[in-house]
């Protein structure tokens, strides 16, 4: 089986690939870009991007959506993470947060795979902190800043244990788990 991981970001490419080797299926990178809607629903942004890559002929890829939600900042960057990383970035986001004590923030990520005709949508969640610096060579985005355990970032972690824990990392579980179902139908 052949999915097309459609993303402009290589460092996601890498995970997918890494997460699905053991089961049978290979993930290629395809450069297409969609739409990203303006909407405070991560999963509307995957449904209508699904839409607009079917639309121009594109069939079994996966496409993912994800956002930092921080308490603190009432869920900035959220779904204008892509947003947020470009403009003020990670320096931007710890000037915001200097002086705050509640540094709660949660990692969500939402995929969307159109396989054999079907629809699968799965969201992954991933609890954690904003660090009060910037920490690792890992790993890209906000993983520098982010930490699910409020001692190591994950790009202190690295791709593999971060797989395990991570809000990507829990919507490939599901996604699976969905796509074993598919196998065996
Ligand atoms: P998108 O899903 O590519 O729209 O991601 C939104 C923003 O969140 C981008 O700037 C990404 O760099 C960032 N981002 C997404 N996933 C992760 C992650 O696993 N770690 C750190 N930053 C991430």
């Amino acid at each position: 089986m052949k999915l097309k991981v459609i993303t402009s970001n290589p460092g996601k490419v890498a995970e997918f690939q890494k997460a699905f080797a053991d089961m049978g299926i290979e993930m290629e990178h395809l450069r297409l870009p969609y739409d990203e809607v303006q909407t405070s629903e991560l999963e509307e942004v995957v449904e209508k991007g699904m839409a607009e890559i079917r639309a121009k002929g594109v069939r079994d890829f996966i496409i993912d959506d994800s956002g930092m939600f921080v308490n603190a900042l009432k869920g900035f960057p959220g779904v204008y993470s892509a947003y947020g990383q470009k403009t003020i970035g990670n320096d931007g986001i710890l000037k915001l947060m200097e002086g705050v004590e509640d540094r709660s923030a949660v990692f969500k990520c939402c995929i969307g795979c159109d396989i054999d005709g079907r629809t699968i949508i799965v969201t992954g969640t991933c609890d954690g902190y904003i660090m009060r610096e910037a920490r690792g060579s890992e790993g890209f985005g906000y993983d520098p800043i982010f930490s699910p355990d409020g001692k190591r970032t994950f790009a202190e972690i690295g791709i593999e244990e971060k797989n395990t824990m991570s809000h990507r990392g829990n919507a490939i579980k599901l996604l699976r788990d969905a796509l074993v179902k598919v196998d065996n139908h």
